[in-house]
């Protein structure tokens, strides 16, 4: 008689944390899928873990000291429990590397962005050897996006990668050096995973990339991204499709027609301007200038009015001037995005700017960070409340964290709205009037 290994006793829990962006949330995501498939079970209580793996951000320098302020805190928990692995990947492990595990010695495990297919084997290394590994490859050619996840059965949205990496160059950008060059998924295997995703339940896919707009560009192909959309706007079951995130300087024609010819496109675009003054976006070597900016939104509205636009911004670029500055206000007044994501500029290792004379002051940033915000939030409700008495298609994302009566889901154009409604209208699309709204959140009933 063979005795069968007890699977439960066998099983090593696992806890990730994420940080940082989509592509790190959807990395997290395949490294679960890819535990789980060898006898690791993913938990959601740190406590509990023997493994755990943080997926680090270090696009700015706040996320990347959250980063070292948490691993302060697992230290505690490693004296406690000395058999605890805690492995660190990501942004932060690429940059750092061998560094990581010299400076912190609660570390056992550091992966690179390009190693998650290793990570099962990595962890064993570990275990088996009580070593400390670091493995940061980046010519590793390992793209894991080709295996099919599984999915959450809860699940109305779900990112699909298309692209990874970055040739831009973009002078403040650390992803380049912890990313590594442009590498586009075949477009056979990104409708294949789409068609199993839909077939699953899922009715909205969010294709992620750092720029998607560049799509088959590494594979000597024309008009690549247009074409990936049109192939997934056929997929049977599938009920909305987004994209993130666009460089203005690729945006074609061809993309903007989609907007109007494809009934799965959701109308709207992320499309990040970094500032309104030309000094600065050539220093910041992004490759356009303003009014090259402003003719794609004038373009964008003309084919899809009503598109919502939403952007980044970095204030205190180095010599970024208090004209400068009014430059990106005027541009915003412009523009009146729908939302925007802004940033104070911090030093990044290996990027061109760190090298910049003119550096600006911390309360500097920190000003000009505060008006761009209070002008952007007046712009939001401005948008929101130009909704007020319209109907809305809702597409139900669940129950509302904050408030068990409502639902909570999203307009075509990227809002989210809450209304009176239950569990069972998840993954619904919902015709929802908007009665209420703040710069953040529209109310409404169907
Ligand atoms: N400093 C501040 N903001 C940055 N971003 C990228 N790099 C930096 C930096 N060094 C911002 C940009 C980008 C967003 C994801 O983060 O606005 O679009
Ligand atoms: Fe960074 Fe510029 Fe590439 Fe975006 S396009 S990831 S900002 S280098």
């Amino acid at each position: 008689m063979t005795v069968q290994p007890n699977k439960t006793q066998r099983t090593k829990r696992v806890f990730i944390k994420t940080f940082g962006c989509q592509m790190n949330v959807y990395d997290s995501e395949k490294m679960a899928h890819l535990l789980e498939s060898e006898d690791y079970q993913i938990i959601s209580d740190m406590e509990d873990a023997d493994v755990i793996l943080l997926n680090t951000c270090s696009i700015r320098e706040k996320p990347e000291h959250k980063i070292y302020s948490i691993l302060g805190r697992l230290k505690v928990l490693k004296d406690q429990n000395p058999n605890l692995i805690l492995g660190v990947g990501g942004c932060v492990a690429q940059q750092e590397g061998e560094r990581l595990l010299e400076q912190s010695p609660q570390v056992d495990l550091v992966f690179g962005t390009q190693r998650i297919g290793a990570l099962p084997s990595l962890l064993n290394a570990v275990a088996e050897q009580r070593a400390r590994v670091c493995d940061v490859e980046m010519s590793a050619d390992e793209c894991l996006d080709g295996d099919v996840r599984s999915v959450l059965p809860e699940s109305v949205s779900s990112y699909v990668s298309v692209i990874r990496g970055c040739n831009n160059f973009c002078s403040y950008c650390v992803v380049p050096y912890v990313r590594g060059r442009e590498h586009s998924r075949p477009e056979s295997e990104i409708v294949r995973e789409v068609e199993h995703l839909a077939g699953r339940g899922v009715k909205e896919i969010v294709l992620l990339g750092q720029n998607v707009n560049s799509y088959g560009n590494d594979c000597g192909i024309t008009n690549g991204f247009p074409r990936l959309l049109t192939a997934l706007n056929e997929v049977a079951g599938l009920k909305r499709i987004r994209f993130i995130t666009s460089h203005p300087k690729d945006l074609s024609d061809q993309l903007i027609r989609c907007f109007a010819e494809l009934d799965k496109l959701c109308e709207h675009i992320h499309l990040p301007v970094q500032s309104g003054s030309d000094t600065i976006l050539k220093l910041m070597n992004r490759g356009y200038t303003r009014e090259d900016y402003l003719e794609k939104v004038h373009a964008l509205r003309s084919t899809c009015p009503g598109i919502g636009i939403t952007s980044d911004v970095i204030v205190g670029f180095p010599r970024e001037t208090h004209d400068d500055f009014q430059e990106t206000l005027s541009l915003m007044e412009t523009v009146r995005f729908d939302d925007l994501f802004s940033f104070q500029y911090s030093d990044r290792p290996k990027t061109a700017a760190t090298q910049f004379d003119g550096k600006i002051p911390s309360e500097v940033k920190g000003e000009r960070l505060k008006v761009l915000q209070a002008v952007q939030m007046e712009h939001s409700l401005a948008k929101n409340r130009a909704l007020l008495g319209t109907t809305e298609e809702i597409l139900v994302e669940g129950v509302s964290k904050k408030d068990a009566r409502r639902v909570t889901g999203k307009t075509r154009t990227h809002k989210t709205v809450n209304f009176m409604g239950g569990e069972e209208l998840r993954g619904k699309l919902v015709a929802v009037r908007i009665k209420e709204v703040n710069a953040h959140v529209l109310y409404g009933e169907h």
